[in-house]
Parts: C-alpha cells; sequence; structure tokens
C-alpha cells in the first residue's frame, strides 16, 4: 500500500529517494511520485511502477540534497498522476499515507479564493490548509500544527516548505513511520525496511507529535508546539540483502516451495524434541499470564483470519478455554465482551494491517492482554503486543500470502502444546507429527506436475466451489481466496454441510467443485458431500490421498495429498497443493501473479 520515503542531507537525493521508493514496491502500489528542492519545490509524479516514473523525473534537479517520494494506492480518487503524491503549491508539497476521515468536512472551511484542487484526493486538503494557514501564521511548525489538530483519521505524513528548505515537516497518528539517522543525513519512511541499508536504529515517534527534521538535527513536539524529548531509538535486524526470485518465475512459486525448509526450521527453533515439549520461552508463554485467561479471541483479517478460524477450534478443544475467530474489523467496530480476562492474539504477517493495528489498541483500552504471531518484529503490531511470537519464515514478496498461513498456523500449533503441556506428558506423538510435516510437505511439492496439469484442464473455468470440513472449511475459504486473488476466476469456499442450504443451487456442469478430503474424522461426510454435487453434474476435484478407493469411485480427477494424523498439521498438508492449484490456474490465466491487481501486501487503511 502507499509508502513514504525522504531525506534530509548533504548528497544529491534524487537517487537515493527513487531507490527508497523501489524498496517499498513489495508493498503494492498503482502510482508513483518524487519531490526535490533546489531553489524551487520540482515534482514528478505518474502512474504505474517507479520505473514508469524514472523518465520523468530527469528534469528534476540532480543537485539538491532535500526531498520526499510516494508510492500510492489509490483510496480517494483513481490511480492517475493527477491523484498521485507528492501534491504541491510552489509554496509546500505533502506526501501522506492513511485517509483524512474529515476531509470533506475541512475542505469546506477552506475559504475558496484561487484554490485550485489538482486532485480527487483528501491529501490535497492537507496541503491547502497548511498553506493557507501559513499565510496568517508565517511559522511553518505552527501552521502544520493547527491543521494536524484538525485532522481525524489514521495518517502518516510529511511536509516540506518554501519557506523552510533544510527542513521537512512529519506527523502521524495510527500508521508508522521511522526516522533514522543516514551519514550526514536524515531519512524517513512508513517502513523500515526502505531505511536498513542507511541505518539500524530507528526511532518510533508517537501519535499525534510532529518530528521537525534537517540533515544534522531532529525536533519532536506535540500538536501545541511543545517540544518533547525524542524517542529512543531502537536496534533491529532489518534484512537489507537484496530478496530475488531464483530460478522461480515467481516470488509465490519460490515461497510455496520454501514452506517444507521453513515448517522445518521452526518445528526445530520452538520444539525441544530431547525434552519431547515445545520451548515454552519461545512462545512467549511467560509473557502471558493465562492463569487470567477466560476467553480467548484471534483476529485477523483475509489470509490470517483464515488461520485465525483454524487456530480459534483447536484452541477450545485442546485448551477448553471458550475461543472464538473474528476480522478484527468487526471486532473493533462492535460492544464485544473484552475485558481483563479475554486474551486477544492478533494474527499478521505484516504487522502493518490498519483494521488489525486499530482492533487491538481498542482490545488494550478494555483492559486485554495481547498476543502478536507476525512475520516483521519491527512492525507498529509487534511493538504494541503485550507478547510476539516471530513467524521466522523470511520476507514474503507475493502479495498473496503462503508461507506466512501455514507457519502461522503451525506457530499456534506449537502455542496450544506448549500451554496445554506445562504440566502433561512428554508429547511423543506430536513429535512424531511434527518430524513427519515437512516430509509431507515435500511429497505435496514433488507432485507439482499433477496439480498443473489439473490446473491446465480447467483453464477456462469461471467459477469454482471450494469445500471442505472441520479443519479443512477454512482451508475451504482460503484456497477460494488463493484463486480469487490471483487468478480473477471467481471463487467461494463452503463448510460441505451447508451445500444443501443454498449453493447446491449453482451446480451444473460448468461448476467445478473442489472437496478437500482428507482422511480425517469428516472424511465419509465430505464424499457424501462430493456424492451430491456429482449427482448433479458438477465436476468433481478431489483434494486427498489418491490411493483411497472411496475417493477413486468418485472422481478421476484427483490432486494428491498426503495423510497425517493431526487436524491442524492436516490442514497445513492440504493448503500446500491448493497454493499451487490456484498458481497454476494464474499462470495460465497470464495474470500479474505477484502483484495482483488492486491488491497490496500491506493494508495500512482502515
Ligand atoms: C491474501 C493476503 C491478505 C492478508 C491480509 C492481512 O493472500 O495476503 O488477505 O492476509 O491483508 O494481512 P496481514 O497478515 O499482513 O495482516
Amino acid at each position: 500500500m502507499c509508502g513514504i520515503f525522504g531525506y534530509a542531507g548533504n548528497e544529491p537525493c534524487l537517487h537515493i529517494i527513487t531507490a527508497g521508493l523501489r524498496k517499498l514496491e513489495y508493498r503494492g502500489y498503482d502510482s508513483a511520485g518524487v519531490m526535490v528542492y533546489d531553489d524551487a519545490v520540482q515534482v514528478a509524479k505518474n502512474t504505474g511502477k517507479v520505473d514508469d516514473l524514472l523518465p520523468h523525473t530527469h528534469d528534476l534537479s540532480a543537485r539538491a540534497t532535500i526531498g520526499m517520494g510516494h508510492t500510492r494506492w489509490a483510496s480517494h480518487g483513481k490511480a492517475t498522476a493527477a491523484n498521485a503524491h507528492p501534491h504541491w503549491t510552489p509554496a509546500a508539497a505533502i506526501v501522506h499515507n492513511g485517509i483524512i476521515e474529515n476531509h470533506a468536512e475541512l475542505r469546506a472551511t477552506l475559504s475558496d479564493d484561487n484554490i485550485a484542487f489538482q486532485s480527487e484526493t483528501d491529501t490535497e486538503v492537507v496541503l491547502h490548509l497548511v498553506v493557507q494557514a501559513l499565510q496568517s501564521q508565517p511559522d511553518p511548525l505552527i501552521a502544520f500544527s493547527s491543521v494536524m489538530r484538525q485532522l481525524k483519521g489514521l495518517y502518516g505524513l510529511a511536509m516540506f516548505f518554501a519557506c523552510d528548505p533544510h527542513r521537512i515537516y512529519i506527523s502521524r497518528k495510527g500508521l508508522p513511520l521511522a526516522i533514522a539517522a543516514g551519514k550526514d543525513a536524515h531519512l524517513f519512511s512508513s517502513d523500515p525496511l526502505a531505511l536498513a541499508e542507511h541505518s539500524s536504529d530507528f526511532m518510533f515517534p508517537a501519535d499525534a507529535t510532529i518530528v521537525v527534521l534537517e540533515r544534522q538535527r531532529l525536533a519532536l513536539y506535540d500538536y501545541d508546539g511543545e517540544q518533547l524529548p525524542l524517542p529512543v531509538a531502537q536496534h533491529l535486524q532489518v534484512p537489507t540483502q537484496k530478496i530475488d526470485k531464483g530460478s522461480y518465475r515467481h516470488f509465490m512459486l519460490k515461497e510455496i516451495h520454501e514452506q517444507g525448509l521453513v515448517l522445518a526450521n521452526n518445528i526445530h527453533r520452538l520444539f525441544d524434541f530431547a525434552q519431547l515439549r515445545p520451548r515454552a520461552e519461545m512462545l512467549a508463554l511467560q509473557k502471558i499470564d493465562m492463569q487470567r485467561v477466560k476467553r480467548i479471541k484471534i483476529v485477523g483479517c483475509g489470509t490470517s483470519y483464515h488461520a485465525a478460524l483454524l487456530a480459534a477450534v483447536f484452541a477450545e478443544e485442546q485448551l477448553h478455554i471458550e475461543s472464538l475467530a473474528e476480522v478484527a474489523h468487526e471486532l473493533r467496530y462492535r460492544r464485544a465482551l473484552l475485558n481483563d480476562q479475554t486474551l486477544i492474539v492478533a494474527l499478521s504477517q505484516s504487522g502493518e494491517t490498519a483494521d488489525t493495528l486499530s482492533c487491538i489498541e481498542h482490545a488494550r483500552s478494555r483492559g486485554c492482554q495481547t498476543l502478536a504471531i507476525c512475520n516483521s518484529p519491527h512492525s507498529t503490531l509487534a511493538r504494541t503486543c503485550d507478547a510476539l511470537i516471530e513467524l521466522n519464515c523470511g520476507p514474503e514478496i507475493g502479495v498473496a500470502s503462503t508461507k506466512a498461513f501455514t507457519t502461522t498456523v503451525l506457530i499456534w500449533y506449537l502455542f496450544v502444546l506448549a500451554v496445554r503441556s506445562a504440566h502433561a506428558r512428554p508429547l511423543t506423538k506430536d513429535a512424531h507429527n511434527l518430524r513427519k510435516l515437512p516430509l509431507l510437505i515435500d511429497y505435496v511439492l514433488n507432485s507439482t506436475a499433477q496439480i498443473e496439469s489439473v490446473a491446465r484442464q480447467y483453464r477456462q473455468a469461471r467459477n469454482f466451489i471450494y469445500i471442505g470440513r472441520g479443519p479443512s472449511f477454512p482451508i475451504a475459504l482460503e484456497s477460494a481466496l488463493k484463486l480469487k486473488e490471483i487468478s480473477y476466476i471467481h471463487a467461494e469456499g463452503y463448510a460441505g454441510g451447508e451445500l444443501k442450504h443454498g449453493p447446491i443451487a449453482l451446480i451444473d456442469h460448468d461448476m467445478p467443485v473442489l472437496v478437500v478430503a482428507p482422511q480425517d474424522d469428516y472424511f465419509l461426510r465430505i464424499v457424501a458431500n462430493a456424492g451430491e454435487v456429482k449427482a448433479r453434474d458438477g465436476a468433481v476435484i478431489l483434494l486427498g490421498n489418491p490411493k483411497n478407493r472411496e475417493l477413486r469411485a468418485l472422481s478421476d480427477t484427483i490432486i494428491p495429498c498426503p495423510d497425517i494424523n493431526q487436524p491442524l498439521l492436516q490442514a497445513i498438508v492440504c493448503a500446500v497443493p491448493l497454493q499451487l492449484f490456484a498458481y497454476y490456474l494464474a499462470l495460465e490465466k497470464g495474470t500479474d501473479i505477484d502483484q495482483p491487481r488492486h491488491l497490496a501486501k500491506s493494508v495500512t487503511v482502515e
């Protein structure tokens, strides 16, 4: 999603800023822009990628030493060059992430004389308000803070003023902004990853504060203009190496294939095979008072929500504590029963999902304990929650989440075992299954050719239904989401038992139904559901053990998936072939698999 990068220093900065924007590309965006100052505000913007912006930057000063850039994911107004940031006038320029909720009301307060809006964005309203405030109050800090006080919503933004050309004014509320010191320079970005080649120490200013940044100095103020002590810099190990696709055609395919190794590494990191127990200290158990927990709510969005659905059922069964999964933005805005006996678990690959962050803020204000299971230890979520368990699955670049999903499920399994096994017998059977899991993932990955051939068979399909029961139901939802995201084929996931309550009306020979059918407690029931589809001429694709007689009697099209006698681990095994199925169908359709249209890797607006 939107990304900000800025520089004030001693070196020509245009290429530093565009290089910073490239580091933000993985988040997904649809336009980009850059501003530098060299006796005048100079701006270049374009739709598309940073590569599409570069030819437009040739007229910008190559010796300017202060400037900022932006990657935009359209929210207010289409993805056009006019709506791209920076927005600017000869007096000032602004880049902004987030949404100004009261922009319409604020626009009405602007005295309309001679203000010609160039874009449809909420951001441009802020620009004109500050420029107007500057006319009556020439101190940029006072003008800027007077407007910041009026903003509603979540934002991270930065402004440059031609009347104060060595400084950039930065403010945030709810959305991340990191500041770092470089060589004779200060830099800022919405993502520490973009700053990592300049420094490993980052400052994270608090909400509703203003950082005034210049080459050799930083100062922090509140919105009343009172100077505050600077936040203590945090040392973070942010990866600086360039991540490439290796021999894979797409990051997504590479990340699918990494799962065997990633899961094995996490198993050995978190499970002590000598003691036959999870390593409780590494699963953050000492930071959560489980004695106090009477209710667990597991929240996330999209794929992370599907992991939450699996996690909640398992927690309730194993811990005998009421456990519920909920999409974070729904929990945030209803009158949920939350108190100090509630443990809120936030699942998030990025740790920057605005919906999840605002849910956690809300839960904390109600006294809940909070646990993050997250792939970014430097993210806002990781810094906000009482406890963190890192996914440790390496950067996920493909927008469609794969290895982060399976790793989240594995980590929850180990967390629950750790809670449960504090006084229990050694977990011999679990240890056996954990040893087996990476081998089964490798088995699936070795069946790629078969999966590719089934995908090719269905390249003309315009719709898909996925069904599953028990732990395979969230897998049906997740696999349908994966297919929609990257192939743009319409797909829906249902619990097998729901078919007859409505969706069965859709079944005909043009409606392929993918049946997630591992050999588990639900097997005979899901086979019966597959039979109902077959009886109505639906094309049945089975995911299951190809040696199974019942499955072979139902359909010739079987995507091989081995059995493992543990429901959560079985869900992980089932997810992988269906990630590959979605991938190969998308490949047939020729879509932009790593950066599908309209999607962003890090969804930083509510
Ligand atoms: C789908 C996908 C999204 C994310 C969702 C939450 O493939 O990746 O649905 O799962 O946007 O993101 P995180 O997990 O970063 O909070």
